[in-house]
């Protein structure tokens, strides 16, 4: 007997832009030269603590991690002020989707507002859900319509929200995000993976209503994107089952010990997100005096920025000069040239408006 591919044929692998080293090999330019501005990361060190728990942890990991995961959870308990019984854990945020989507029968309607992440559709196909796309208007900064989201959503298994939005840095008030919720039966999924950079956030409300399932993720405020590891919260129900089908060890024992630590320094992480948020206000002004940028204001640690440039050459030329930002033309839900720009530290910034400016002046 043959197996069959075919389900796989429809499914696009998720781009994640050029890292470095694939910068530096194509255009020979030194790695620690590179300014990268490509995945939404924190360009910030990690407190002492979290290193030095990253470090002792090292030395176990010979053994496996305890799988209740009690006092990670205990920890992200005090952090958002949610009982543990509604928390599940996870090998970053994307592991949580891609469980949740389990929910799933063929043929499920799922609904996602769009230009969002895109990984939200990947996961859906792998369980042959039926997409339904959602356009947010340009005019509006891309904040999805309430109203069109019920309208889709009136036989949906799932509704996906992201807020702050990848790419477009727009938060969905959360008024807005609560009526969806109410007038649904879909389960309401927010991606809140970059909320702590907003300030909104809805994770008080999934636990008073069993619909509605928050997600977050350590790779962004916490700056552990290499570890791998989010978490959820939702009704106690929902999150006893996501606990119930989660891959027992999903979280490693370092990603525990380095997250447990970090929010033990929450302000540090605190101090960093504002000098992130004065960063974005400067990049967001510099980019505003570039003729041919149209930058989108945002809540995020990126900037969505449309230009005019025959031919998308953009990030090529940033490229040239050493520059990574991630070219986000084409994808659905946008008309036109758009690039995404993660916020850097002041001189990465700098390096960028002063490349941008060279490059718009031709
Ligand atoms: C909106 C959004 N959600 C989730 C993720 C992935 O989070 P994690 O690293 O926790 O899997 C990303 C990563 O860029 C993202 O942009």
């Amino acid at each position: 007997m043959r197996v069959n591919f075919s389900k796989f044929e429809l499914i696009e692998p998720y781009d994640a832009g050029d890292f470095p080293e694939d910068v530096s090999r194509k255009y020979g330019i030194a790695i620690r030269k590179i300014v990268n501005l490509n995945s939404n990361e924190n360009p910030y060190p990690l407190p002492r603590d979290v290193v030095h728990a990253i470090c002792a942890e090292a030395k176990e990991v010979s053994r496996y991690p305890n799988p209740k995961y009690t006092e990670l959870k205990s920890e992200i308990s005090s952090y958002i002020n949610v009982p543990s019984a509604n928390i599940t854990v996870g090998g970053g945020a994307n592991e949580i989707f891609s469980r949740i989507c389990y929910l799933l029968e063929p043929f499920d309607v799922v609904v996602i507002p769009v230009p969002t992440y895109t990984m939200y559709a990947f996961y859906a196909m792998m369980h042959d859900a039926s997409l339904k796309f959602v356009r947010s208007a340009e005019e509006r900064n891309f904040v999805p319509s309430t109203d069109d989201i019920i309208d889709s959503g009136r036989n949906a298994k799932i509704i996906f929200l992201c807020s702050p939005n990848n790419p477009t840095g727009a938060v969905i008030n959360p008024a807005e995000i609560e009526k969806i919720v109410e007038c649904t039966n879909a389960i309401v999924v927010v991606d809140e993976a970059y909320a702590e950079f907003s300030g909104e956030s809805v994770v008080n409300l999934s636990v008073e209503h069993d619909n509605l399932i928050v997600v977050r993720s350590f790779s962004k405020f916490f700056a552990l994107a290499g570890l791998r590891i989010g978490y959820a919260v939702a009704s106690q129900q929902i999150a006893s089952l996501l606990e119930k089908i989660r891959e027992p060890f999903a979280v490693s024992s370092i990603a525990v010990k380095a997250a447990i630590q970090a929010i033990k320094n929450v302000e540090y992480f605190r101090r960093i997100k504002d000098k992130i948020v004065r960063e974005r206000e400067y990049l967001y002004e510099s980019l505003k005096k570039i003729e041919g940028m149209k930058p989108f204001p945002s809540s995020a640690n990126f900037i969505l920025a449309k230009f005019e440039i025959p031919d998308d050459k953009l990030t090529e030329s940033l490229y040239r000069r050493g520059i990574i930002a991630r070219s986000i033309t084409g994808l659905l839900g946008l008309n036109g040239n758009f690039i995404r720009i993660t916020v850097g530290r002041r001189g990465e910034n700098k390096k960028l408006v002063a490349a941008l400016k060279e490059i718009f002046s031709h």
